[in-house]
């Protein structure tokens, strides 16, 4: 059984997302999308989650679709589009289906007359679907010429193999000893992360929440894990170069990347 991410989303928008998250997921999508224009743009969120990433391009300017395997996801959306009052629901289709399955990639594909959109996004999302590299070649079709990705894939570390086990443990126990690795490995990840970083891990960014974090981090299975150089490998491969990269700020956390799509040589 694979985590139930629908749930832990719709949890989050339900219980625990306040104006100043979106305000604070606002600041830090600005942050990753300096320098990259979203009015007039067409965009596509793989594995929207909560939707915060979607309604921001949205109320930016951008035309959204937004794709996800878990339709408990489209709650969560309905739940954060709240806190977006100028954003109408109309204004954003959603496919539900797996970025592996190509029916799945010719829907997205349908939106933009089988031409790619301007800006392929998908946070945290590729290395939770089981092929992690068929899941590359999936939103690389989905760019079109010159066109941007914009991904976020979790850091390989020493422990992430000791990770990938936990969390496999996870799906496999009753939830009420789920909820038990959960309250266990709180305080322990409370402490690596503030030995690592020296600040408070409650303080989160993208407007996130630390204990749904944490409930994401111990049971999000599948889970695979890339070094940033195997990662730019592997989009080189692609036909992608990196524009930039921002580290992860802990050792097992994810690794921003923005890639463009055959990007046209300088002249000089
Ligand atoms: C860690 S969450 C990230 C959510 C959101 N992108 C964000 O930035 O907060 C990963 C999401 O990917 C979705 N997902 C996992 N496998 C998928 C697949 N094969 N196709 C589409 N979405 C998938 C999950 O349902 C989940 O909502």
């Amino acid at each position: 059984m694979p985590f139930d991410f629908g749930k832990n989303w719709l949890d989050f928008s339900k219980n625990a997302l306040t104006s100043a998250k979106v305000k604070q997921a606002e600041n830090d999508f600005a942050k990753l999308f300096a320098g990259i224009e979203l009015t007039g743009k067409t965009f596509i969120d793989i594995g929207f989650g909560q939707g915060l990433s979607l309604l921001i391009a949205r109320q930016n300017g951008a035309t959204v679709v937004g794709c996800e395997i878990n339709p408990t996801c489209k709650e969560a959306l309905e739940q954060t589009l709240i806190h977006f009052p100028h954003v109408k629901s109309t204004d954003i289709p959603i496919v539900i289906g797996s970025i592996l399955n190509q029916d799945t990639v010719n829907q997205l594909l349908k939106y933009s007359n089988n031409q790619g959109v301007d800006i392929v996004h998908s946070w945290g999302v590729l290395h939770h679907t089981g092929n992690m590299r068929q899941a590359f070649q999936s939103v690389a079709k989905l760019v079109k010429e010159d066109g941007y990705l914009v991904i976020a894939i979790y850091n390989k570390h020493w422990s992430s193999y000791i990770w990938l086990i936990i969390k496999w443990l996870y799906c496999k126990l009753p939830s009420l000893l789920q909820s038990g690795l959960v309250y266990l490995f709180y305080p322990i990840i409370w402490l690596a992360k503030y030995l690592v970083t020296r600040e408070n891990p409650t303080k989160k960014t993208r407007g996130m929440d630390f204990l749904y974090d944490v409930i994401d981090w111990v049971g999000g299975y599948p889970y695979e894990y890339a070094s940033i150089e195997e990662i730019e490998k592997l989009m080189m491969n692609l036909g992608f170069q990196k524009l930039k990269h921002v580290k992860a700020q802990v050792p097992t956390g994810c690794n921003e990347f923005i890639f463009r799509k055959n990007l046209p040589l300088i002249e000089k």
